[in-house]
């Protein structure tokens, strides 16, 4: 039976936390299957406002089991730290499961994600530094840590004796940091283990018998895909796949039937990397004033642009999205014109799909459309018939340019400010 992939269309911080939350009340099972705590999902519902960094967003539901995937990197302090804030603020977490197969991220992940950044000088990514991309290439250079092994304590020291001494060496004398020491490490990540272990399992069998019994899932995406490790704007891209959902969570592609898009209605990105419609006008210092377009997960300024359908039209294909959900629609209100960028001009040549190389990317001047603004509130309307012709005609054209319908209009951050289009499932 089927499943519902809820996946990041641009740069990330799409509002896809908003549309797990919405939508999780009308399936029994939410999973998260790529990323890490590099992640950050805003839900605000009837328990208040949360930045959720590694627990799916379906938390709030309580007959919804939450899956913590075999494709996700879990930073045990931030995952306990996470249930622990749920749990004071009235949230179970009972319904919880992690993956068995999850890797680990070790606190040299962390320590080296910030020696690297450093390294790269002006070509620094502007990652979160949370140790995702170390953890991502130890899992592909087999020198991972993974959920599994934090549960035999001789396993586990097996396992980090043979990885802390290279990683050690590295540390010392590669960027002459203090080395870490293994007693430490190990007793706190044997605790670690004991804590998380009843949430533990092969989270696979949990998947299968709700598609036996052919309830509906939904698949939490993190990041976006212009941040995919194989689609965005490599190398200013995170280390896992925003796409690749059955790779993440043990489960047939065959089963997704539907495949919803987050698009904001205008673009974001944190972190460096190509931007074509980026703003650096007061127009990106109002959407970013009023939307508060700041970091949930490091608190950073987030870059403001126009709509760029180039990009959404090739996350659209390369996802193969069913419907898009619009969210932020409410922070174009205020504007008299909108645009849209629909290709990009470098060198007298027009592209309608992006270049695969970022700098050529960076190069990149938009061709826009220009379309007349509403400039009314739409905070409060709950049917698409009752938004202003002008908002309508901005949903149509993205449509359009994108290539599939929209399901959802969200505008506002609450769960209620939401327009349905059509239904889903
Ligand atoms: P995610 O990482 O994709 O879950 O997105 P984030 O939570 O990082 O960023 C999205 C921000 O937009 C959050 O602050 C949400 O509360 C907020 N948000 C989501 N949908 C809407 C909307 O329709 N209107 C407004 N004004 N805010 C929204
Ligand atoms: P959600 O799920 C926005 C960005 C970082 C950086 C790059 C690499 O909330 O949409 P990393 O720490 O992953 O190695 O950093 O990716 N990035 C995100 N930007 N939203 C996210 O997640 C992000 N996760 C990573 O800013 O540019
Ligand atoms: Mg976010």
């Amino acid at each position: 039976m089927p499943a519902i992939a809820v996946i990041g269309a641009q740069w990330g911080d799409e509002g896809k936390g908003k549309i797990v939350d919405l939508l999780a009340e009308k399936v029994k099972v939410v999973v998260r299957f790529s990323g890490g705590n590099n992640a950050g999902h805003t839900v605000i519902n009837q328990f208040g406002e949360f930045g959720m960094h590694l627990v799916p967003s379906g938390i709030f539901h309580p007959d919804v089991t939450c899956i913590i995937g075999n494709g996700v990197v879990i930073d045990p302090a931030v995952l306990l730290g996470e249930i622990e804030s749920l749990q004071q603020r009235g949230v179970s977490a009972d319904n919880l499961l992690i993956s068995d197969r999850a890797h680990l991220i070790m606190p040299y992940h962390i320590l080296l994600d910030g020696l690297e950044e450093e390294a790269r000088g002006s070509g620094a990514i502007g990652t979160t530094r949370r140790g995702v991309g170390p953890a991502f290439a130890d899992k592909t250079s087999r020198m991972g840590i993974r959920v599994c092994d934090l549960l035999d304590r001789d396993i586990f020291r097996e396992r980090l004796n043979s990885v802390l001494e290279y990683k050690n060496n590295i540390l010392t004398k590669l960027y002459g940091a203090e080395p870490l020491a293994f007693e430490e490490l190990y007793q706190t990540y044997c605790q670690y283990g004991e804590r998380l272990a009843p949430f533990v399992s092969d989270t696979g069998v949990a998947i299968k018998e709700s598609l036996d019994r052919g309830e509906w899932i939904l698949l939490e995406g993190a990041q976006g895909t212009m941040l995919d490790l194989d689609f965005g704007t490599y190398p200013y891209v995170t280390s896992a796949l925003s796409g690749g959902v059955s790779l993440g969570l043990g489960m047939s592609p065959s089963k997704i039937e539907q495949v919803i898009g987050v698009f904001k209605a205008y673009t974001t990105r944190v972190g460096s990397g190509p931007l074509p419609t980026e703003l650096h006008d007061e127009y990106g210092n109002h959407i970013r004033e009023k939307a508060h377009e700041y970091g949930t997960t490091t608190g950073r300024p987030r870059r403001c642009g126009w709509f760029d359908a180039v990009i959404c039209r090739f996350t659209a294909d390369v996802n193969g999205f069913t419907s898009a959900a619009i969210t932020r629609f409410d922070i174009l209100d205020d504007f008299a014109s909108l645009k849209i960028c629909t290709a990009y001009e470098v060198n007298g040549v027009t592209y309608t799909r992006p270049p695969a190389c970022a700098a050529l990317l960076a190069k990149c001047k938009p061709v826009y459309d220009e379309l007349p603004g509403w400039q009314c509130d739409t905070s409060d309307i709950r049917r698409f018939e009752e938004l202003p012709a002008q908002a309508q005609a901005y949903v149509r054209r993205l449509e359009e340019l994108v290539g599939c319908p929209a399901s959802i209009v969200s505008v506002g951050p609450g769960r209620e400010q939401t327009i349905i289009v059509r239904p889903v499932p």
